[in-house]
This record gives C-alpha cells, structure tokens and sequence, in this order.
C-alpha cells in the first residue's frame, strides 16, 4: 500500500490510499485508513478511485443512510465509460442482479423470501453435522500430517468444514466442491484478468443452474428446495433469483467461515495464555470467536455502493455518483469504539459491539450459521490436539491477493511436540 497527495476542493493536500492488491500488511494498511479519518480517499487495484468508511459510528449510521445504494447504475464513473471492461476487481463491483446488489422494496423482498429458507431452525438442524463434519476431518488430521505432524490446517480443516456445511445445507453434491473450489479461488483474486472472472461467474451461474433443475426434480430437505418453495402473499422467487441466491449464498458462505477459524486458531496460538483462559474456561468460546471477528474481520472491503446524492461525513463530501468501500479490516480496531487497546488481541475484553457482520439493510444472514461453526469447530480442534502449535512465526502467515477476504494462503501448524 502506498499513498500520494490528492487536493481536494478547498485546495488542501488529503492522502490517497493505494490499496494493495497482494494484501501484504493488512494492519498496516487499516490503521492508515483509520487516520486518514471516517472517510478515506483511496485507489483500488487497477486505479479506480473510490472512497472508504474506517470509523465504526460513522460506518454504522452510513450503513443505514439511504443515500447510499449498492445500484451500479448509480456509479458517475462507470456511466460515463471510465471503468474499463478489463478491470479486475469488475466481478466484485457488479456481480449481477441478487440481494448484494438490489436496494429498497426489491431488496427487502429477496431478504424476506431468503429469511423463510434460511430460518434459524434450518441453522440449528445442521448442528449434528457441523459436529460430523468436524470430528471426520479431525480424525483425517493426522493423516494428513507429515512425519513431523505438521500440517496445513486450512487445507485439511478450516476450508472442508465451511464448504461442506454451506454445500450440504443448499443440498450440492459433494462431486463438485472441487472445481466451486478453483473458481472460487480465481473469483476471489485481485490478479484474476477481468475476462477470466467473467467466465468464472457464467461457469458459476450454470452449476447453480443446474443445482436448481436437479431440485426442481426432486426436491430434498435443503436450502435450495426451501428456496424454490418459499412464497410470501402469493409472489415466488424466479429461477434466476433462486440461482442467484444459491451463488450469493455460496460466494459469501465459505470464504467468510474459513478466515474465521483460520484466524482464531492462528490468534490463540500466538497468545497461549488466551488460549490457556478458554481450556480454563474462564473465558468463553463465544468471546474467543467475537474478538476474532473484531480483530481480524474476515470482510476486509466490501465493494461496492454508490452515492445518490452529496453526503457530508465530518466535512469530507462523498460527492453524488461517486464509488464507497467499507473497510470492516479497518473498522474494527477503531479506538473511539474499542479502546486504546483496539488493536490489541484480547478475548478478555469487555463485549463491545463490532460491524464484522455488517449493519443495516444488507446485514449478515449467515451469521448465526458462521457463529456455530467456529463454536463447534474450535473446541473441538484444541480438545483433540491439545499441544498445537504455529509451525511457523505468526508473523510469517501471508494473506492471498484477495482485496476483499482476509485470506491466508496457508495456515502451517504441528499437531503434536
Ligand atoms: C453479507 C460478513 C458468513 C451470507 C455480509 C456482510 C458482511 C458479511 C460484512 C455485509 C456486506 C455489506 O456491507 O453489504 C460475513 C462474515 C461471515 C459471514 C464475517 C463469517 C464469519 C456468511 C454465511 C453466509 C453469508 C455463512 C451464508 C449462509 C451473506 C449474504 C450477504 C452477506 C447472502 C448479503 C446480504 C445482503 O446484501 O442483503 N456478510 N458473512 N455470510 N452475507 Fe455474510
């Protein structure tokens, strides 16, 4: 990440935040955002300028401001043609019609249509195979290990868990987790060339498509099936907008939960004395898992809203037509929410509201489901493997050129001493 002077209206010199598309100092990179103010001048990965929210109460009452839309048509830049057809971050910014990107009435519809799929009881049934899921890929741990008992965790535990869990609870066959695997993958990167992310999302749209003629025949005990099922006052979602939620749901289903889980294992082991408060049981899985969320937000930026009109946060004007970024990386180690100590890993802290799941509108649907498959999964890893360890520095823990997830590439730990 780098920074260059950009003069603002009044002629005074303000920063503009390159952010860097090879994620290599997240921390860095969150705490120049915050002191840049609530609202930060930045350049995303291709040069396309676009403002960030950093703050926690400004974040929070912009979330819920209605001048700000996730409509595209919105944008000044890309109706005037400005943002060229090759830039890579496009699949982000404008991944077709679903809940991410609809606004108001058409909005509210998909979520209540979605709300009746996805109720809490769906949540709570999957509890047994979390736990399942969780106890087979344990088992295969030290299989998976070299003679030394190490092993990368994210490979062998953190990313099967999430993937199978969303993939059995929108009723996808296992046979093709692999290839959602490598599309995903390319999805996700900042180095993706445009062209190949469009084909991805059309590979991705025909899977679903798919997924929804095989329900269509016969329908099971899934989201999907629940999906096409679910009515309100007589209206049905499409087709399409069943194979759009499954996409949404999916995309933003996995990636999310592993850097959960990757990065409380990787948290609590490079402060053993706070892992020591949990297998005491001092200190709760549930505050464990919450300051991880706080600390190290799964969500570094979400792309992409849009302006409707001139909005005054503080004195910075987000003019009409102009692109925001919520920086959630950012946002949650904001001192004036957190404390002095807010960039500080402490799950002994007192509960302080975070925004990791988002707020407003578009808030998380999914984070019941997430919540409970790090309260599984968690416990259950350091039950079974009480002398885990890092098997490298944390500080040699390296992120993926993903501007928007915060994931790493590997997640090396030892199984045994
Ligand atoms: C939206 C984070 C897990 C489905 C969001 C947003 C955030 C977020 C920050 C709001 C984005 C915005 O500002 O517009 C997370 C985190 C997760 C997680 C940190 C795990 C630790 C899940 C799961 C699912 C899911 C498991 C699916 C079951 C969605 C969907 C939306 C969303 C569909 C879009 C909602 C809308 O636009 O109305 N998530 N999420 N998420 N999340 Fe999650």
């Amino acid at each position: 990440m780098t920074s260059c002077p950009v003069t603002g209206a009044d002629g005074t010199d303000t920063e503009l935040i390159v952010i860097d598309p090879l994620v290599r100092g997240l921390a860095v990179e969150g705490a120049r955002l915050r002191a840049a103010g609530p609202v930060a001048p930045v350049e995303l990965p291709g040069g396309v300028r676009a403002w960030a929210l950093t703050h926690h109460a400004e974040t929070r009452k912009l979330l819920t401001d209605s001048r700000l839309v996730k409509d595209i048509a919105h944008w000044a830049a890309w109706q005037r043609g400005e943002i060229p057809k090759t830039w890579p971050l496009i699949g982000l910014a404008d991944p077709g019609p679903s809940m991410l990107t609809f606004d108001g009435p058409e909005h509210r519809r998909l979520r209540t249509l979605t709300a009746q799929a996805l109720t809490p009881r769906r949540v709570e049934a999957m509890r047994p195979r979390i736990e399942a899921i969780t106890h087979e890929l344990l088992d295969g741990l030290e299989a998976a290990a070299d003679g030394e008992g190490r092993v990368d965790l994210k490979t062998a535990f953190a990313y099967p868990l999430p993937m199978a869990v969303i993939g059995e609870l929108l009723g996808i066959d296992t046979v093709r987790i692999p290839r959602l695997r490598t599309l995903f993958d390319g999805f996700f990167s900042s180095l993706t060339p445009a062209e190949e992310v469009l084909s991805i999302l059309e590979e991705l749209g025909s899977i679903f498509a798919s997924v929804l003629e095989e329900k269509k025949r016969e329908p099971g005990d899934d989201l999907t099936s629940a999906l096409l099922a679910a009515a309100e006052d007589g209206d049905h979602l499409t087709d399409e907008e069943v194979i759009n939620t499954v996409q949404v749901l999916i995309t933003a289903g996995h990636e999310t939960t592993i850097s959960l889980i990757d990065s409380a294992v990787a948290a609590l082991l490079a402060h053993p004395e706070q892992l020591a408060l949990l297998r005491s049981g001092a200190v709760s899985w549930e505050a464990a898992i919450e300051e991880t969320l706080r600390w190290d937000a799964p969500t570094t930026h979400v792309l992409i809203r849009f302006a409707t009109e001139d909005i005054d946060v503080g004195g910075t004007v987000i003019g009409k037509g102009e692109a925001v970024i919520v920086s959630y990386g950012a946002i949650g180690r904001d001192e004036a929410q957190h404390g002095p100590t807010a960039a500080v890993f402490d799950i002994t802290r007192p509960p302080s509201r975070h925004l990791a799941f988002g707020h407003g509108p578009h808030v998380c649907p999914g984070a019941p489901l997430s919540r409970l498959e790090a309260l599984v999964a968690l416990p259950a890893l350091f039950e079974r493997f009480p002398d885990l360890d890092l098997a490298v520095p944390a500080t040699e823990l390296r992120n993926k050129p993903a501007v928007t997830q915060n994931e790493l590439y590997e997640l090396p730990v030892r199984l045994r001493k």
